[in-house]
């Protein structure tokens, strides 16, 4: 039985928005749509493959580290190692009338009494949050009926390898897992030398108990993550005095919130060290630049009873959405307790060889692991615009170089050669490396507000003058405002424009 969710009108309205334009779809949907899966359509995986290439940018390649593309199904004895097998689980309740099962930190988490004192569900232990269930007299959403006692449920889908003979095997619950075993083969190709950056964007899986809130918590999702590999006795990093005077957001462990520097920050022990506080700066470039306006994400410090059973000190971004604060990134001080636990359990050597200090060293790893989906989903809560005076329609006001189309091209007649005209003029788009596309019907205010509505930050018309001249008209999303263009010139100012932000022509 389905429970009931709390209702988030806002983003319900929101969801439905996406569906429409082809952001977002359930999957599977002619057979009932299972909760916790979504398609991305046309426009939506155009905008994350952007997300996924921007932090491909500023996490890969401007640092110079790998990429790489692991096995999505991992044999039983690496998620035992990992510590998954044994730790990867929620805390759940049933409804001893309907049988329904909850999240038991979830449905507390939703009590008004409960939310009232103050207390925090998450990182509470089994016992305590089965005494506050009954304390706050929590029953069930759907028929009221009474809760069981928190018990453990491993949230990894179990699956089979070959036919016969079958070995256990499991999704990974998360990326970072294929990292680590093809560390060894890393080193031996490229060299020991740390630090070393090994990053993967890909699909994990987790069979959440109540998926929710569209696509914040899905079964499958993807993640971009990076492990950051480095000698235990250097925490420094290269480019932290470049940025130790940068100011960022921080929510500290008993709620306040300030703003420090990140060298304060290193100072206060609100971040362990150097590397975890130059890949925070990171995350708040990237997720500026993919449009989420400073003062709606912070950086939250997770106390030490709610971190992962790997990590010795976790920060979180999370983001204002009309869910609330939401985590959409990790990053966790993972130590060498990943490459230690393989190493133990396969007997293979992580190790690497540190020339400086003549020894062996398991290295440490820091690690930001950013949820693709929920960065998506909160790209679309704030570029989102409702309708004004100017502008009849609501529209998505998204950074040029995250939007799923950098410009899209209109005859202003289908006659005359209008329309092969505006075909010459996307296909020298196209090639020039721009991502076009050519829409010949409706009238030409329909088509702009089309395009507006998927966030396109540019329009370009063909019309009579472009028969006689060889110029055309260009749009800007933000403003509405025209520039008269030559067809010659157009790729190159549209390149330009896109890598400057620019989205009106009275911007400065
Ligand atoms: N390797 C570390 C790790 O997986 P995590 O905090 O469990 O850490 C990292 O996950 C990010 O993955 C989260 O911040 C979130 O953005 C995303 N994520 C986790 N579970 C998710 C789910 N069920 N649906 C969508 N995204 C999820």
């Amino acid at each position: 039985m389905k429970s009931k969710e709390p209702s988030f009108p806002k983003a319900e309205r929101l969801i439905d928005v996406a569906i429409r334009r082809s952001f977002i779809m359930p999957s599977a949907e002619i057979y009932g749509a299972p909760a916790g899966f979504y398609d991305y359509g046309p426009v939506g995986c155009a905008i994350k493959r952007r997300l996924e290439n921007l932090w491909r940018s500023e996490m890969l390649q401007k640092e110079g580290f790998h990429e790489i593309e692991t096995s999505m199904i991992l044999p039983e004895a690496v998620l035992k190692a990992s510590g998954h097998a044994e730790n990867f689980s929620d805390p759940i309740v049933s409804c001893k009338k309907c049988n329904a099962r909850f999240r038991a930190d979830h449905l507390l988490s939703e009590n008004p009494a409960f939310a009232a004192s103050g207390a925090k569900a998450e990182g509470m232990q089994d016992a305590e949050l089965t005494d506050a269930i009954r304390k706050y007299k929590v029953a069930c959403p759907n028929d009221k009926g009474e809760l069981t006692e928190v018990a453990r449920f491993n949230m990894m889908f179990k699956t089979a390898i070959g036919a016969g003979d079958e070995r256990v095997a499991y999704c990974r619950p998360e990326t970072a897992q294929g990292i680590f075993l093809d560390f060894a083969r890393i080193v031996r190709n490229y060299g020991s030398r740390l630090p070393i950056g090994i990053g993967q964007v890909g699909r994990s899986f987790r069979n959440e108990i109540s998926p929710r809130q569209g696509i914040i918590r899905m079964r499958e999702f993807s993640q971009m993550e990076l492990e950051y590999f480095f000698n235990p006795e250097k925490q420094s990093h290269a480019g932290f005095t470049g940025i130790s005077g940068e100011k960022l957001v921080f929510e500290l462990e008993d709620g306040k919130v300030e703003e420090r520097t990140l060298a304060q920050a290193l100072s206060d022990g609100i971040v362990p060290n150097e590397i975890m506080a130059y890949f925070l700066w990171k995350q708040e470039r990237i997720y500026l630049a993919s449009g989420i306006p400073r003062g709606k994400f912070r950086f939250r410090k997770i106390p030490a009873n709610d971190t992962p059973h790997y990590s010795r000190g976790n920060i979180d971004l999370v983001v204002d959405t009309s869910y609330g604060w939401i985590e959409t990134t990790g990053t966790a001080y993972r130590t060498d307790y990943d490459l230690s636990s393989h190493a133990k359990a396969s007997g293979a050597d992580l190790s690497v060889f540190v020339e400086e200090e003549k020894k062996k060293v398991v290295p440490h790893v820091v690690e930001p692991s950013m949820g693709v989906d929920r960065m998506f989903w909160c790209v679309l809560e704030h570029c989102f615009m409702e309708k004004t005076p100017e502008k009849d329609w609501e529209w998505f006001n998204f950074p040029p170089a995250i939007a799923p189309y950098h410009a899209w091209i209109f005859p202003l007649m289908r006659k005359d050669g209008m329309e092969e005209k505006a075909r010459e003029v996307e296909s020298l788009l196209r090639e020039s490396g721009l991502i076009v596309y050519c829409q010949e019907s409706g009238s030409i205010g329909k088509r702009y507000a089309r395009a507006d509505e998927i966030g396109v930050p540019y329009c370009v018309t063909v019309d009579y003058d472009t028969l006689k001249d060889g110029t055309v008209t260009l749009r800007f999303r933000n403003d509405g405002k025209q520039v008269r263009l030559a067809i010659g010139e157009l790729a190159e100012k549209i390149a330009s424009f896109v890598k400057e932000g620019k989205v009106a022509l009275d911007l400065a």
